[in-house]
């Protein structure tokens, strides 16, 4: 079978995903405290039929497998080896389910009284798309909630990227609906490879465009650019959002 393009990029990011399973937390300080930011939105809701698209190792599970206590919680991840992480870490919760699922291709005859994912609609193909979707899955009355990474992630390092004619391969998160705050972070990596160490011990590093070949010189380059600019420093760029089920509950 011959992948599309578009699949090929999602089936490669899984696989990354997967492969630092076992390195995420170590190096996702930052992921932790964006669940922790956006499980402050989460409604009082009671026995609800929850869904998480993209729990990683469980950040924001731990929120929700507290908080509804008294509901249904489907843990679900695109990376296999990522829910199994998450399973392990939450075997004991009589509230929580797991399953394998591409958040981009939701089941069709389920319905969700909260859809959250935390920092991963940015990987989505199409993320306005993938949004949408998920909010059709919504039962009468209710919310999807989620945190991303906005058009300006790491913007220091893209542009550096950029002048070497080095596209970084980003889906469009400007103009997401629901959009609730923004927020601007600097973190003092204190030199690129410090940077791109913390990205890939996530499995969280971006592929550049299609047909672009980035040699160890040519990377050298954008990170000694980056380093003697920005000095270390680079921005995480996060945006929160809230979507409401087109139906009133
Ligand atoms: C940056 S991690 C975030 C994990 C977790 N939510 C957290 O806050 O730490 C992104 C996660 O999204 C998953 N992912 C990426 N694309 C996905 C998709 N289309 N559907 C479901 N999960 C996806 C990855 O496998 C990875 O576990």
């Amino acid at each position: 079978m011959t992948l599309s393009p578009a699949s090929q990029t999602k089936s490669r990011m899984r696989d990354r995903f997967a492969r630092h399973a076992a390195t995420y937390d170590r190096h996702a300080r930052l992921q932790r405290d964006i669940a922790d930011k956006l499980a402050a939105d989460l409604p009082a809701l009671d026995a609800p039929n929850v869904l998480e698209i993209g729990c990683g190792t469980g950040f924001l599970t731990r929120h929700l497998l507290q908080r509804y206590r008294r509901g249904s919680v489907l843990i679900t991840d695109i990376a296999p080896e990522m829910v199994a992480a998450c399973r392990a870490n939450f075997a004991a919760a009589g509230n929580a389910r797991f399953a394998v699922l591409d958040g981009e291709a939701p089941p069709e005859d389920a319905r969700f009284d909260l859809i959250v994912s935390s920092m991963v609609v940015q990987w989505f193909d199409d993320p306005a798309r993938g949004l949408e979707r998920l909010r059709s899955r919504l039962a009468p009355g209710g919310v999807l909630l989620f945190a991303a990474s906005g058009p300006d992630f790491l913007v220091e390092w893209s542009n550096e990227m950029r002048a070497l004619d080095f596209a970084l391969d980003d889906p469009p998160t400007e103009n997401l609906p629901g959009l609730l705050r923004e927020e601007r972070t600097t973190v003092d990596y204190g030199s690129a490879r410090a940077l791109l160490a913390e990205l890939r011990g996530t499995g969280a590093a971006r592929p550049l465009g299609a047909g672009k070949r980035l040699t160890p010189s040519r990377l050298r380059q954008a990170m000694e650019a980056f380093d003697k600019r920005h000095d270390g420093v680079a921005t995480w760029h996060i945006i929160y959002g809230r979507l409401e089920s087109a139906i009133q509950g």
